[in-house]
């Protein structure tokens, strides 16, 4: 039975891997960390500043931890608010994770962001090996986080493994302010009043996932055997790829929707995106494939939200 370290396991994407995982290796398996806990979990859960190093290498020593999911992070948009901090904290506990897993042959999985590429990137479709030049500090730190895994697996072969996700759509966590989560706060102000302020233009097109394929990618990497692994830097992972206007059209197959695009600083961020992404190294690879298309997105947020608020999603 593996001993798994989840950081940033509160997060968005960390409360669902949690859960897969709990599921998966058992409950016992799974210790969940991060700097606030939530009152409700259910299995293992402890506080973890992963910007003391100290404390993260005798938590992994203590708890006999094998292998490493690191996701604490700050986002895009808290990246501008605070570049120091997004430094600090998502390459500074990086380092220290890849440290730890070098010292104690750990298993690792980090994950690395669409938010890598820039301007100058070939971004539709964006291939694997591509220009990295991020004007946000987020990708800054993610380009340099990508090129830091590679080098401890060629200097000291750690099995760091990692993907670049898309904007992930997920309705059980709360709405962040990231630049891609215009899509998961429209559902519940279509689902309350039938309205929505967009602060992307209406034919921003950017790269999305639904939550269910993050994780099933997350898991599907690790498992894969290490040979599998060609690319030690960060894999492209694709799903479905929209504008604002094509989801508001999906939407309104369902229910009445009236928006308003009012592009403000989150427009800045997604101009430096990629529009499609080429993922036809993983899929080769390690065998990732999708499941969930915009079509099924849409169903699945209508339903889900419109449980989790208590209203009508206009199909009863
Ligand atoms: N959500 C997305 O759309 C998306 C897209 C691309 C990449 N990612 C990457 O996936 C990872 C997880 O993202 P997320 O969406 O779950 O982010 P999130 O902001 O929802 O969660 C991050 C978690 O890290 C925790 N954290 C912050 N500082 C910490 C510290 N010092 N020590 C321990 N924990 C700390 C936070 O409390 C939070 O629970 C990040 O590396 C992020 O860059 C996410």
């Amino acid at each position: 039975m593996p001993k798994i370290l989840v950081t940033g396991a509160f997060g968005q994407i960390g409360s669902e891997l949690v859960n897969s995982l709990q599921n998966k290796f058992g409950t016992d398996s799974v210790i969940a960390t991060d700097i606030h806990l939530p009152k409700n979990f259910v299995g293992n859960a402890e506080i973890l500043d992963v910007c003391d190093a100290e404390k993260y290498r005798q938590f992994v020593v203590d708890n006999k931890i094998d292998t490493i999911y690191h996701l604490a992070s700050l986002l895009s948009v808290g990246g501008e608010a605070n570049p120091d901090l997004a430094w600090t904290l998502n390459l500074g506990s990086l380092k220290t994770m890849l440290d730890i897993a070098r010292d104690h042959k750990i298993k690792c999985f980090w994950p690395s962001s669409i938010a890598a590429f820039g301007k100058t990137s070939l971004y539709d479709p964006t291939p694997q090996h591509n220009i990295l030049e991020p004007t946000t500090i987020y990708g800054v730190t993610k380009v340099a986080g990508e090129l830091l895994c590679q080098y401890y697996f060629l200097k000291y072969g750690v099995d760091v493994r990692s993907v670049r996700y898309p904007g992930i759509i997920q309705y059980k966590g709360d709405v962040g302010n990231g630049t891609t989560e215009y899509a998961i706060a429209i559902f519940y102000d279509a689902l309350k009043t039938g309205k929505f302020e967009c602060f992307l233009k209406p034919d921003a097109k950017l790269p999305m996932m639904f939550i269910d394929d993050a994780i099933a990618a997350t898991i599907g990497i690790m498992e894969a055997s290490a040979d599998a692994i060609e690319i030690r830097t960060s894999y492209n992972l694709s799903a479905i790829s929209f504008s604002p206007e094509k989801l508001v059209q999906e939407i309104r197959k369902n229910i009445a929707l009236k928006v308003k695009y009012k592009p403000d600083h989150h427009q800045t961020i997604a101009d430096t995106w990629p529009k499609t992404i080429d993922d036809s190294e993983a899929r080769k690879d390690w065998g990732w494939k999708n499941t969930v298309d915009l079509p099924k997105l849409v169903n699945i947020m209508l339903k889900e939200v419109s449980e989790k608020i208590g209203v009508n999603d206009g199909k009863k």
